[in-house]
């Protein structure tokens, strides 16, 4: 037995909603596996800002710091979005309690789903099979990088992109363990024939690369990756970028599996790791019931294996989504007009599953 101590932070929109089943999961495989769970709940994004005026209070970073894990629904509100003068910003909060906790390194899984390959906007040929892993670098590059800001005269604005040789190591050597584990290639992708940074990346890449002889190492520039993910995903193993080229790469590969509704995504680093969908927080489904549950579902069962290192626990939760999609018990964002269940359905056959 096993005590499992996690920090819950649902944050806004839909993320409640889908935090909820995620939850029950979670016990329910707890349950099965004589796991004791303790969790508690943190304030974050546009809830915590309404609340206590600040969208990571400290007593949430407390709450994540003694956690073993973190599990995070979604943040963000349309009512900040087309403030300009707003002057917090629940996605303030998100890169705040990245830094905070030293969560260098992102990982999305890219995962077709044998039942969805029909919604992918890519032929099935194309997609069918693919399977990689994108690892972006979450706390340094544009992000981050100062100075930022505006002249006095507010005309001209500018973003500092930064990165050192420990920053470039650290999210490298990531990736090379991740792809010994895999198919045993990583991509490194850069704009190395335009950027300063860039060219540091791909000199570290080239220092380290010889410490993992059995893995095979291939540069690309950005924006030629942006083209290959649609036209040839099944290449990649596991694709490795700084903070703002992971930004729209991820999003970009997240679709090519016919769901943003799907994927999961784990945060690495220093401090304690965090669990989270790739989708944002969907405000216009909020209290509604609907909205699709199974990448946070799939963010628990990453919890499990990469914090936990419980292996089995995050298998079975796959093979209970696996046989929810082959069911058809899906949210109507997937149903393609057939009979649909509401989040809370999903979540409970998703139980049902697991319990027997
Ligand atoms: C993501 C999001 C965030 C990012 C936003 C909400 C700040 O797009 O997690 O990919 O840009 O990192
Ligand atoms: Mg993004």
């Amino acid at each position: 037995m096993k005590e499992l101590n996690i920090a819950v932070l649902a944050g806004d929109g839909i993320g409640p909603e889908i935090m909820e089943q995620a939850l029950k999961i979670t016990k329910a495989v707890c349950n099965k596996f004589g796991h004791k769970l303790n969790y508690k709940e943190g304030l974050t994004g546009a809830i915590a800002i309404d609340t206590v005026g600040d969208p990571y209070p400290s007593s949430t970073h407390e709450l994540c710091m003694n956690s073993d894990a973190v599990l995070f629904g979604a943040i963000g509100h349309p009512k900040f979005d087309n403030d300009p003068s707003a002057k917090v910003r629940p996605e303030q909060g998100l890169l705040r309690m990245r830094q905070m906790l030293g969560l260098y390194g992102n990982i999305r899984p890219v995962m077709t789903f044998p039942s969805l390959i029909h919604k992918s906007p890519l032929r099935s040929d194309i997609v069918e099979g693919a399977d990689f892993m994108c690892i972006r670098e979450l706390t340094g590059g544009l992000y981050f990088g100062r100075p930022q800001g505006r002249s006095e005269d507010g005309n001209t604005a500018y973003d500092t992109c930064v990165y050192t040789r420990e920053e470039i190591e650290r999210i490298l050597h990531l990736a090379y363990k991740f792809a010994g584990q895999r198919n045993k290639k990583v991509t490194v992708v850069d704009k190395a024939n335009v950027l300063a940074t860039s060219r540091l990346w791909r000199q570290v890449a080239q220092d380290i690369a010889p410490q993992y002889p059995d893995v095979e190492t291939e540069y690309m520039f950005v924006d030629n990756a942006a083209m290959r993910i649609i036209q040839w995903p099944k290449s990649f193993d596991v694709l490795v970028t700084e903070n703002l080229f992971g930004d729209i790469l991820t999003d970009e590969a997240s679709v090519i599996t016919g769901s943003l509704g799907l994927l999961p995504s784990a945060s690495v680093g220093i401090h304690t790791s965090l669990f989270e969908p790739i989708h944002g927080s969907y405000p216009q489904a909020a209290g509604k019931n609907i909205a699709n549950p199974i990448a946070m579902i799939l963010s628990a069962a990453l919890m499990f294996e990469y914090a936990f290192k419980m292996m089995e626990e995050g298998a079975l939760i796959r093979e209970a989504v696996n046989a929810s999609l082959e069911a058809g018990i899906v949210t109507e964002d997937i149903a393609d007009g057939g009979k649909s269940y509401s989040t809370s359905e999903v979540g409970e056959w998703i139980v049902n599953y697991i319990e027997k």
